[in-house]
């Protein structure tokens, strides 16, 4: 085919494209609040998230506070981080947290058999993590031991941390330099119950939920958000047995899904894949609507007022470890590929806020879809970072319907959505939208009906790079990073965005 042909089609086949992407937006609708705690994070004793991650000692020559990293504390204050899950992950049901109180000279070591049959000291235990969260200025969110715990030990455990009177476990909690209990309202009880937390069918785990639920109490006024370990992706059976034998006596239910561009022996690499394995992973990513989708339809034949929350509490990109890293650590690069995946799911979990009322990506530092990575002294920020500062916008703004109608992005046949879209208004009536394009070569021109807002102004922010593959490292960390937007035309009402290829824009609009 002659080039000049070539060029036509192409052109023609982008105004198709264009003529097709028209968004509407109810600007003074919606009654559903975007619950800032979808914007979560989860820390595991896992590799380098805790160790070398959050926590260095008191003695380290790295700045901190009481053994905590500065630089890392500010990174995530400033990204509003609402709850931090911890400390696990399978090793929660294996962690028996009276291993990690009192002097820390003296604590016992244990292996962490899950995660690179390293030596856990113990010296990161209840303390500091709720010592860590204060700093954060987030919510914690525990989850304990069912796999290879006690009803007695979880029970003490909440006893230890919210009992303000006379109490074995609160007078221990003195001896240790807290006077006050501290305020804990999301509690997990047990993790992956169906595999690392005990490898158990649902209807056992239903009947043990509900036996350590019981003495899970409330001291005071402290009110625990008890969230049920929840299922495997789609494990629909999981959701069904718990919301029938469970339902009544949690507030939340979790959700895991991770997305794994090929298989679980091979899942590809962080850095090194051509376009057909990022058509994958999007793919994939997208799985996550139909899951939210299909549990939300469940839970609501058992709780249609919506009571119980659905919880992804774990979710993000899962790939091979960095060549020559320990296996055990899941250590892996995040690139522009990571960011828009983000982007994608936290839309998702935006637009089912009536049901989604927290989530947790896994894992805060140096572990799996990290927003931080530290390495000795040094911090960098990677590109999923950027997405959670531009997203704060979202937190506790009221959810806007939207109707998006965009031509899909196609791969060998193959198609998935090329545009993800959320909306909110904010308490001072701002309106922001969040906007990715999974389309790593064309740009898209979204026709955009604000309805029911008298727009003036339109201001952004962009994240993208010239390659899907880039990435921050600690000698080149501004690669993938927010900039000014510029691609938004108001014109009568009306607004018109041009959004880059295989980009996230977040816009303001008063
Ligand atoms: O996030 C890593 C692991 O993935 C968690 O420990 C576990 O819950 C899940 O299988």
């Amino acid at each position: 085919m002659k080039t000049t042909t070539l060029l036509l089609i192409t052109l023609l086949a982008a105004t198709v494209a264009r003529a097709q992407d028209r968004l509407v937006i109810q600007a003074d609708q919606g009654d559903v609040t975007i619950s800032k705690h979808i914007y979560g994070h989860f820390s595991e004793h896992l590799g380098h998230c805790i160790y070398g991650g959050y926590w260095v000692g008191e003695d380290s020559p790295i700045p901190n506070t009481r053994g905590i990293r500065n630089d890392v504390v500010q990174a995530l204050k400033a990204i509003s981080v609402p709850n931090l899950r911890w400390p696990g992950g399978c090793f929660a049901d294996e962690y028996h947290w009276m291993d990690g109180i009192g002097d820390r000279a003296s604590r016992p070591k244990m292996v962490n058999t899950h995660w690179g049959g390293v030596v856990e000291d113990n010296s990161f235990g209840t303390h500091e993590f709720l010592d860590l969260c204060e700093q954060i200025g987030c919510e914690p969110y525990i989850c304990g031991n069912v796999g290879s715990g006690s009803v007695e030990e979880m029970s003490k455990w909440v006893e230890y941390i919210t009992f303000d009177g006379e109490s074995p476990m609160a007078n221990l909690r003195r001896a240790n330099g807290r006077e006050k209990p501290w305020k804990v309202r999301f509690w997990g009880v047990g993790n992956e119950n169906w595999g690392c937390g005990g490898e158990m069918s649902a209807d056992f785990y239903a009947d043990q939920y509900r036996r350590y639920a019981v003495y899970c109490r409330n001291y005071g006024d402290n009110r625990l958000y008890k969230i049920a370990g929840g299922p495997n992706s789609a494990d629909y059976n999981w959701t069904e047995t718990l919301m029938r034998e469970a339902g009544g006596r949690m507030q939340g239910l979790s959700l895991h899904y991770y997305t794994v561009p090929k298989t679980w022996g091979d899942k590809g690499s962080a850095t090194r894949f051509d376009e057909a394995e990022y058509f994958t992973t999007m793919e994939r990513t997208w799985v996550m609507e139909e899951l939210i989708t299909r549990h939300s339809t469940i839970m609501d034949r058992h709780d249609p007022r919506k009571r119980v929350a659905l919880v992804p509490d774990e979710w993000g990109a899962w790939y091979n470890v960095e060549p020559g890293t320990n296996p055990g650590f899941l250590f892996q690069q995040n690139t522009l590929r990571d960011a828009l995946l983000a982007g994608v799911n936290l839309n998702i979990f935006n637009n089912h806020a009536d049901r989604v009322r927290m989530a947790n990506i896994a894992q805060t530092i140096n572990v799996l879809q990290s927003v931080i990575f530290t390495e000795g002294e040094k911090m960098m920020l990677t590109p999923t970072y950027w997405v959670y500062r531009l997203y704060k916008v979202h937190h506790d703004a009221t959810l806007l319907p939207v109707a998006l109608t965009a031509a899909p992005y196609r791969l060998d046949g193959r198609e998935i959505a090329a545009v993800s879209v959320s909306a909110s208004r904010d308490a001072a009536g701002k309106v922001h939208l969040s906007l990715v394009n999974l389309d790593p070569k064309n740009a898209r021109v979204i026709e955009t009906e604000l309805r029911g807002i008298n727009a003036k102004k339109v201001t952004g922010e962009t994240l993208t790079a010239a390659n899907l593959t880039d990435h921050n490292t600690f000698t080149s960390p501004d690669v993938v990073a927010a900039k000014p937007f510029n691609g938004a035309r108001l014109n009568k009402g009306a607004l018109s965005i041009t959004l880059p290829p295989k980009s996230i824009v977040v816009l303001e609009i008063e």
